[in-house]
C-alpha cells in the first residue's frame, strides 16, 4: 500500500513543537524532525543528518538553526547546512537534509510530503470551528497501532457506538437508526439519526439533555483526503423547539505514522460567546471522548491490525455491509488519488530532496 504525498498533513499540534527543543516524529514512513525558527515559524526537516545520519532531533536550536548534536552541523530552516565546524569549514555541496513545506493553522501544525513545489496552491481543508480568536478549543492525541484507512472506517462507521461504547456514546436507538451516505468525488459525508433516543450521561450531560428526558440526534460525518474527518453531533429533546438544538464540532484527523500505524489528533471547538461554560464543557468533552478512543477504540484497531497483517485489506474479501457506505467511498478515493499522485515519495536517501543552494540532488516527483 502507498501513501498519498501530495496532500497536507497534520505534523504536530502547534504546542508540541517549541524554539527550544526539536521534537521527533515519524510520518509516512519518514522521521521528521520539527522546531521553530528564529521567526517562531514551524520548521520541518528530515531528521536525518547527511553525515552520519544522526538524527537531528537531539541536537539543538542555535540562532534559529539546528545543530546536529553528533558533529555539530547546523542546518538553516531551508534545509541547507551553514555552518561546519570542522577543518577549513567549507560546506561539502550534498550537504543538505530535505525541508517539507508547513503551515500552521487550527492549533496545528501541518506539513506537506509530497512535491514541494505543489504545496503552495493547495489550501487546507476547513476547520473554522477551531480558529481559536473565535473558539474554545481543546485537543487530544492517540498513537494507534494500525493502518490510517482502519481509523477513518471507524469513524465513518458510528453504528460500532452501540457495541464498542456502550456506556458512553452508543444506544440501542442509534443502532437502529436512518444512515445515509453519499460523496462527490472527493469528499464524503455520513449521516446517522436517532429519534427519542435515550442517552447516556455523558452524552445528556454535554448537550444540555435533562436526565430522563429523550432526545433526537444527528451524527454528521464529513471525510476528507488524506484522512481528515469532521464530526457535527446536533441534539435536541425530542419534540424541543428546533432553536434548542445544541451543536457539537469535532475535527479528527489521521496521519500515517507507517503502514500499520497512525496518529490519530482530535480537537473540539466551542463558541467563545458561550463564556466559561463553553471553555469547561470543550475541556471535559476531550477528556471524556478520551477515555472510549483510548480504552475502546484504540485495541479494537491495533487488534484488527493484527488480524490483518501485512495483507491486502480487499485481498481478504472483507464482508461488506449497509454501514460501510461510507467507508468504502473513502477507500475508493484515495485508491484513485494514490494512483494519480504524482510525487513518488523516494526511501531512497540519495534521492531526497536536499536544501542545497536551492537545487535538488535529483527530482522527485513529476
Ligand atoms: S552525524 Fe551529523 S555532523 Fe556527523
Ligand atoms: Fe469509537
Amino acid at each position: 500500500m502507498a501513501f498519498l504525498y501530495n496532500a497536507w498533513y497534520v505534523a504536530a499540534f502547534s504546542k508540541e513543537v517549541t524554539a527550544q527543543s526539536p521534537f521527533s516524529r515519524m510520518l509516512l514512513d519518514r522521521p521528521v524532525v520539527l522546531y521553530r525558527d528564529g521567526s517562531g515559524a514551524a520548521v520541518a526537516l528530515d531528521d536525518r543528518c547527511p553525515h552520519r545520519f544522526a538524527p537531528l532531533s537531539r541536537g539543538r536550536v542555535v540562532d534559529g538553526a539546528l545543530e546536529c548534536p553528533y558533529h555539530g552541523l547546523r542546518f538553516a530552516s531551508t534545509g541547507k547546512c551553514i555552518f561546519n565546524p570542522h577543518g577549513d569549514g567549507r560546506i561539502p555541496s550534498a550537504a543538505g537534509v530535505r525541508r517539507y513545506p508547513t503551515r500552521e493553522r487550527y492549533g496545528a501544525i501541518w506539513i506537506w510530503p509530497g512535491n514541494p513545489e505543489l504545496a503552495d496552491a493547495v489550501p487546507l481543508r476547513e476547520f473554522g470551528f477551531l480558529e481559536p480568536e473565535q473558539y474554545f478549543t481543546g485537543e487530544g492525541y492517540l498513537l494507534t497501532g494500525a493502518n490510517y484507512q482502519l481509523s477513518a472506517d471507524n469513524l465513518l462507521d458510528l453504528s460500532h457506538f452501540q457495541y464498542l461504547h456502550p456506556n458512553t456514546l452508543g444506544s440501542d436507538t442509534l443502532a437502529r437508526g436512518t444512515l445515509q451516505s453519499s460523496d462527490d468525488g472527493e469528499k464524503v459525508w455520513v449521516c446517522r439519526q436517532a429519534s427519542a433516543e435515550l442517552l447516556q450521561p455523558f452524552v445528556a450531560q454535554g448537550f444540555g439533555v435533562s436526565p430522563g428526558k429523550r432526545a433526537d440526534r444527528e451524527l454528521h460525518v464529513r471525510w476528507e483526503p488524506p484522512g481528515l474527518l469532521t464530526v457535527m453531533v446536533r441534539v435536541r429533546e425530542t419534540d424541543a423547539p428546533p432553536e434548542t438544538t445544541r451543536v457539537g464540532m469535532s475535527a479528527h484527523w489521521l496521519t500515517p505514522e507507517t503502514e500499520s500505524s497512525t496518529h490519530y489528533f482530535f480537537a473540539l471547538g466551542l463558541p467563545r460567546e458561550m463564556g466559561e461554560e463553553g471553555r469547561t464543557l470543550v475541556q471535559s468533552s476531550v477528556e471524556g471522548l478520551m477515555a472510549p478512543f483510548r480504552d475502546e477504540d484504540l485495541p479494537m484497531l491495533e487488534a484488527q491490525q493484527r488480524a490483518i497483517g501485512t495483507r491486502d485489506f480487499w485481498a481478504m474479501a472483507p464482508v461488506m455491509l449497509s454501514i460501510d457506505a461510507g467507508a468504502i467511498r473513502s477507500r475508493r478515493i484515495m485508491e484513485r488519488l494514490i494512483a494519480s499522485d504524482g510525487a513518488a515519495f523516494d526511501t531512497d536517501l540519495s534521492g531526497v530532496l536536499r536544501g542545497v543552494a536551492g537545487r535538488p540532488d535529483r527530482e522527485v516527483g513529476p
